[in-house]
């Protein structure tokens, strides 16, 4: 790749010091991007200065709920990214006031400042979909794209890498289980993508190679079931477990009991979210709207969960099994 010379060029990564943003930081800076890195917590975001320069990477406080904030953190910036989203309500931080009014909220302040806009969103944003979150996501996209019609948009299926939350969260839970749960019969499909190709992807919507007012949709060279994931994920850990199908009815039964957890292990609103298949769409692959579009090769999750999925095993790395 020939190095470029950004070093004028200021971009405001709000929710940077996230699993997608800490990947994203690292391809910005190795780009040689000023960046500015709007976090809730500044203080908690020591992890992301190795990934640059001295200097190169700088945190301030934002909350994308305080619209103050998010005008201040936008000040001066070129381009503009929104990697803020959330998994589960609690307290103040709702789907509709972070991934809608938050979303925005960053779109009208990089407006305002004449900064180019990368919103990202997932694939199920629908205005009438059964699950709160993916409808909250839709009506951000229709706020980014109303305040900022040139905004780049994309959408990922699930993201896997070292400190994912879908193949890491069930490798520990068949750790201490006897099975694991087929919500709905674990037949909808996933497009399970490297958390690194869709920085790739959006650093190239910073460099300025995406499309203006698109919605691209990100997914990874294979199409899987639920079912055959949690396999896959037996497979890796070298664990033999029951796979247990699961009613959506029952299951929305258990999670309104898990959703109180610290960390919900399941909300209501996911079990709506997974009566529905999260691939990338024919329309999206046909309109050249896809991570190939974009000119990034999708990495094959066998390349890449062995790598970090071996500590599941109950003898870590010490043993050379099938997928050493
Ligand atoms: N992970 C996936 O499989 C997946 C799949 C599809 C789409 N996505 C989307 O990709 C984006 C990044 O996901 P991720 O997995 O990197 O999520 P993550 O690790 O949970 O990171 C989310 C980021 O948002 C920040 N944040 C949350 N509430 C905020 C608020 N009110 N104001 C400012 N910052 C706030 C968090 O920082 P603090 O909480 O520390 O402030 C964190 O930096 C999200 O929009 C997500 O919906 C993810």
């Amino acid at each position: 790749m020939t190095i470029q010379n950004n070093n004028d060029t200021l971009v405001t990564v709000f929710g940077g010091s996230g699993f997608l943003g800490r990947h994203l930081v690292r391809a910005l800076a190795k780009r040689h991007y000023r960046i500015r890195v709007a976090v809730r917590r500044p203080d908690l975001a020591g992890h992301l200065q190795p990934l640059g320069r001295v200097g190169q990477i700088h945190a301030v406080q934002a909350n994308v709920r305080h619209p103050g904030s998010v005008e201040a953190a936008t000040r001066d910036a070129d381009v503009v990214v929104n990697l803020v989203g959330i998994l589960f309500e609690r307290g103040r931080q709702r789907f509709d006031t972070v991934h809608a009014f938050g979303a925005e909220q960053v779109a009208l302040a990089a407006a305002v400042h004449g900064a180019r806009m990368v919103h990202v969103s997932a694939i199920g944003a629908d205005e009438h979909s059964p699950a709160a979150y993916a409808r909250a996501k839709a009506q951000g996209e229709q706020a980014v794209l109303a305040a900022t019609p040139r905004a780049a948009i994309f959408r990922p299926s699930i993201l896997f890498g070292p400190e994912d939350n879908f193949f890491n969260k069930f490798a520990a839970m068949a750790r201490i289980l006897p099975a694991l749960p087929l919500i709905g019969g674990g037949a909808m499909r996933f497009q399970p993508v490297f958390v690194g190709d869709v920085a790739e992807a959006i650093a190239r919507a910073v460099d300025g190679r995406a499309n203006d007012g698109t919605i691209y949709e990100l997914g990874g060279p294979e199409v899987r079931t639920f079912k055959q994931l949690m396999e896959y994920v037996l497979a890796v850990t070298e664990r033999h477990r029951l796979l247990v199908p699961l009613p959506f009815p029952i299951a929305r039964l258990q999670a309104m009991v898990l959703q109180w957890l610290p960390t919900p292990l399941l909300t209501p609103d996911q079990v709506e979210l997974l009566k529905s298949d999260n691939v990338v769409s024919a329309e999206a692959e046909r309109e050249g709207r896809t991570l190939r579009a974009l000119g990034v090769e999708p990495a094959a999750m066998e390349t890449i969960v062995p790598s970090y999925l071996w500590r599941f095993r109950k003898t870590g790395q010490f043993k050379t099994g099938r997928f050493a």
